[in-house]
C-alpha cells in the first residue's frame, strides 16, 4: 500500500479518513522509518460506541472463554517476538536482546493474567447482617467483581508492547473493553501485539487501537464520556490527565527519581553491579532507572571507582548490533540531558567519563560530587548519565531521597537487614529494594508511586482489582 500501517477498530485494519499520517523517527538514524494513521474525532468516537457495545457482551462471556482467548494471545505473542522485537529496535532504539525479552515477557503477562483473573474473579464475598449491633441474620450480602466499562490505556516508549499489555489484559479477563492508544514511537511494535490479540479471535470492537497525534486526539481521548478508567504510564502528561478527566478510576506511573542508597557496611561490588545495570539499562530511560546514587562518603571512593570500571565495559552503538547503550529515543530527549550534563559541568561536578555525543547517542556518564543545587540531582534525565551524590549520614540520604517530589522505587545496600527495613520504612516510595536496584516485575508484584509518580497500584492482581468494580447484592430474609 502507501506504507502508512492502519490502525484496528471494529475487528478490521483501516485507514484513516483524515488521509494523513504520522513518521515515527528512527532514534538511531533519525529518519523517518514507519507511519502510522493520523486519526480523527471522529474514527475515536467511532470506536468508543463499538467499545461500549462490544463490552456489554464481553461482561457476559464466561470467565474460562475469556481467559482461554487470553491464552491465545499470550501463545502468539510469544510465536511473534521476532518481528514486534524488530519494530522495538528501528523504532525505540531498544538493544536486540531486550527487545526479544519484552515480547516473551508480554506473553508471560497475558499468561499470567487470564490464570489469576480466573481465580480472583472466580470468588465473591458472603455477609450476614447480625455481626453489625442491632440486627438480626436476616439479611445475606453477595459480592461480586463486575468490570467498570471502556478502560483507555495509554503505554510510554519505552515498554509499547509490555505496558500495554499490562494495561489489557486485566481489563480484558475483568470483562472490560480496551481503547489503546500506543506512543507514536513504538506504535507499530503496538499495532503487532494488538494483530497477535486480532488472531487469537477476540470480539469485534472489544479491542481498538488507535494512532494518531496527541495534538488531535490526546485530550479527546482522555476527556472522553465514554471511557469509564484510564490506565496511564508516561510523564507530566499524566498530571495534565488527571486534571481533566473525569470521575472515573486512573491508574497512572509518572516517572521516578529512584534513590540508591549505600551504607558504608554495603557489598561495594554487589551495589557497584546494581548500580550499573539499574542506572545505565536500555540507555536509562526506565521509570524504575536508579537515578541518584547517595553513597556513604567513607566508601564512596571505592564504589565510584568500582562504577567506572563497569562503566568502561559497557558497549556503545546500534541497539542492531545488542550495545549496551543506544541512541535515545528523541532528539529533544538528547538535548534535555545535555542541558542537565552542561549544568552540572558549569556547577563544578566531576565527570568521570568525557562528555560524549553523537546524535541522539550519549555516551555513559557517571558524575561524582553532585550537590543540591544541581538540576541532575533532582531532574530524571531519562538517559545514561548518574548523579553521585556523598552523604556523611544515612538521614542525609533519606532525606534526599524524600525531598523528591517523585517517590516511584528506591533501594538500600548495607549487610544489615534490620537497618535495611528501618531506612525502608523511612523512604517516602512505593516499593524500596534492599540489595538490588529497583524493578517494576516480576510482574505480579505490587507496583506504584507515591507523589507525583502516580495514583494507584500497578501489578497483575492489583490491576485486576482496579479494573474492577464491587457489586452487592443483598437477599432480606422474611
Ligand atoms: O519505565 C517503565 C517502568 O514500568 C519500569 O519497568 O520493568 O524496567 O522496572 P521495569
Amino acid at each position: 500500500g502507501d506504507g502508512v500501517f492502519k490502525y484496528y477498530s471494529s475487528g478490521e485494519w483501516k485507514k484513516s479518513s483524515s488521509g494523513k499520517s504520522v513518521p515515527i523517527i528512527n532514534p538511531t538514524t533519525r529518519q523517518p522509518h514507519f507511519k502510522v494513521q493520523a486519526c480523527t474525532q471522529e474514527e475515536v468516537n467511532k470506536l468508543m460506541e463499538e467499545a461500549k457495545t462490544a463490552q456489554k457482551s464481553w461482561a457476559k462471556t464466561p470467565l474460562w472463554k475469556r481467559a482461554e482467548l487470553l491464552h491465545k494471545a499470550a501463545a502468539l505473542l510469544k510465536e511473534h517476538k521476532v518481528p514486534i522485537a524488530e519494530c522495538l529496535v528501528k523504532e525505540i532504539a531498544k538493544p536486540s536482546k531486550d527487545a526479544a525479552t519484552e515480547a516473551v515477557r508480554s506473553g508471560d503477562l497475558v499468561s499470567y493474567c487470564a490464570e489469576e483473573g480466573v481465580r480472583i474473579l472466580g470468588e465473591g464475598k458472603f455477609l450476614v447482617s447480625d455481626s453489625f449491633p442491632g440486627n438480626e441474620r436476616t439479611k445475606y450480602c453477595l459480592t461480586a467483581k463486575i468490570p467498570l466499562g471502556v478502560i483507555l490505556a495509554i503505554p510510554l516508549f519505552n515498554y509499547p508492547v509490555n505496558l500495554a499489555v499490562s494495561k489489557i489484559a486485566p481489563a480484558l479477563i475483568a470483562g472490560n473493553s480496551i481503547v489503546l492508544k500506543p506512543p507514536t514511537q513504538g506504535a507499530v511494535a503496538a499495532l503487532h501485539m494488538v494483530h497477535c490479540f486480532h488472531l487469537a479471535g477476540f470480539p469485534k470492537g472489544l479491542i481498538s487501537c488507535v494512532t494518531g497525534r496527541g495534538s488531535e486526539i490526546g485530550d479527546f481521548l482522555t476527556m472522553h464520556p465514554m471511557v469509564n478508567c484510564i490506565s496511564f504510564t508516561g510523564g507530566d502528561t499524566g498530571i495534565a490527565i488527571s486534571k481533566k478527566a473525569g470521575m472515573i478510576p486512573l491508574q497512572m506511573e509518572l516517572g521516578g527519581k529512584d534513590a540508591c542508597i549505600i551504607l558504608d557496611d554495603a557489598d561495594l561490588d554487589l551495589a557497584a553491579a546494581n548500580i550499573v545495570k539499574g542506572g545505565f539499562s536500555y540507555s536509562g530511560q526506565r521509570c524504575t532507572a536508579v537515578k541518584v546514587v547517595l553513597v556513604m562518603e567513607s566508601v564512596a571512593n571505592a564504589l565510584v571507582d568500582k562504577v567506572k570500571a563497569k562503566v568502561a565495559k559497557l558497549t556503545v552503538g546500534l541497539p542492531e548490533d545488542d550495545s549496551d547503550i543506544t541512541p535515545v529515543v528523541t532528539e529533544s530527549s538528547a538535548n534535555f540531558i545535555e542541558g542537565l550534563v552542561v549544568d552540572a559541568k558549569q556547577k563544578g561536578a566531576t565527570f568521570c567519563q568525557e562528555y560524549r555525543r553523537e546524535g541522539n547517542l550519549i555516551w555513559p556518564l557517571l558524575l561524582d560530587n553532585v550537590r543540591s543545587d544541581m538540576r541532575i540531582a533532582w531532574e530524571e534525565p531519562f538517559g545514561p548519565v548518574l548523579p553521585v551524590i556523598r552523604i556523611t549520614s544515612v538521614e542525609e540520604g533519606i532525606h534526599h531521597c524524600n525531598a523528591s517530589n517523585f517517590g516511584l522505587q528506591g533501594c538500600v545496600f548495607t549487610r544489615d537487614i534490620s537497618k535495611a527495613i528501618l531506612i525502608s520504612d523511612a523512604m517516602e516510595t512505593g516499593t524500596v529494594q534492599i540489595n538490588s536496584a529497583p524493578a517494576r516485575g516480576p510482574d505480579h508484584f505490587p507496583f506504584q508511586g507515591l507523589k507525583d509518580s502516580g495514583i494507584g497500584s500497578q501489578g497483575i492482581t492489583n490491576s485486576i482489582n482496579m479494573m474492577t468494580k464491587i457489586k452487592t447484592t443483598v437477599i432480606n430474609l422474611p
